[in-house]
């Protein structure tokens, strides 16, 4: 089967509807840069037969930083290549004009998880994020739709859109992806310079230290590794929190670390990575 390559709403519309009619569409969004780590998605929904859709666009709209934006890394004729080795059924790679109209003013907000962790200091970031996903759903029609559990709040907010919207897309999870050392593949991690890779690289190495730790109260156990990472060169922590996987609440006291995890976000010399473990 050859990869169809679709740059255009009506174009990404005329193969939809040429589709079969049991076909069910696998959706899983990305902003390129294609590595491992979206591949895991791309053979989850090959494996589950679906017409497996992977979209590139780097959506403006949950960046509150122009710089950022800019320097986002991109690479779209290695990411075809990729795609169509891994025998993906269509790309869709819109322009920015396609998707955000000159006038647009329409968002989705979700008010009660989208300001803590990611949202902190990113206004709007997770509005931006489930605004292109659900554009995405309605242009797409997918039955299933593919993420990662790196971007964990992501998922978590995009369950919860899914639920409070009743949208009929089943939300399908991956777990994270990881190099030989344990680093969370990340489009970013190519922006690194040579000294902040390899210390990124360590950041697990201190996670994994913790599940063999027996602290009672939350607030010790982040300080403990608040401080741990400052000693071993992280001097840039955005945060560094313990909350429950289930319903993202911080809670006073660690009773059963399975159900915890811990979500860090840090910036190496200006780039920022994100990561999440599991407390046991
Ligand atoms: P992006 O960072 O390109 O990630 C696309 C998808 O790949 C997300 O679901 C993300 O969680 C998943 N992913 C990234 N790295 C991963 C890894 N190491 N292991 C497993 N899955 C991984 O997330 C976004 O784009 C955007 O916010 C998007 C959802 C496309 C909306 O614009």
């Amino acid at each position: 089967m050859q990869t169809i390559i679709a740059r255009s709403l009506p174009n990404l519309k005329k193969n939809l509807n040429n589709l079969k009619k049991n076909k069910k569409v696998g959706l899983v969004p990305t902003m390129g840069c294609i590595h491992d780590g979206h591949l895991a998605l791309v053979e989850k929904s090959k494996k589950l037969k679906y017409f497996t859709v992977v979209t590139i666009f780097v959506n403006p709209a949950q960046f509150n930083n122009t710089n950022d934006l800019k320097s986002y890394p991109s690479q779209e004729k290695k990411d075809l290549e990729i795609l169509k080795n891994n025998n993906v059924d269509l790309v869709f790679i819109p322009k920015v004009q396609q998707i955000y109209s000159a006038g647009y003013s329409t968002y989705v907000k979700e008010i009660n998880y989208s300001d803590i962790l990611c949202g902190r200091l990113r206004k709007n970031h997770f509005s931006g994020v489930l605004t292109i996903v659900l554009k995405l759903f309605l242009i797409t029609k997918p039955y299933a739709a593919f993420f990662g559990e790196k971007d964990f709040q992501q998922l978590f907010l995009i369950k919860k859109m899914v639920k409070d919207l009743n949208v009929s897309v089943k939300i399908i999870s991956v777990p994270t992806v990881r190099d030989n050392n344990g680093l969370a593949l990340s489009s970013r991690n190519k922006l690194l310079n040579p000294k902040s890779l390899k210390l990124a690289k360590k950041i697990n190495v201190h996670f994994r230290k913790i599940r063999h730790l027996h602290y009672k109260l939350t607030r010790d156990l982040e300080s403990y590794l608040q401080k741990e990472l400052k000693k071993n060169g992280f001097n840039d922590i955005e945060y560094l929190e313990v909350r429950e996987s289930a319903t993202l609440e911080h809670p006073v006291t660690i009773k059963d670390k399975k159900s915890l995890r811990v979500f860090i976000a840090v910036n190496l010399s200006g780039v920022r990575l994100i990561d999440n473990y599991k407390l046991k």
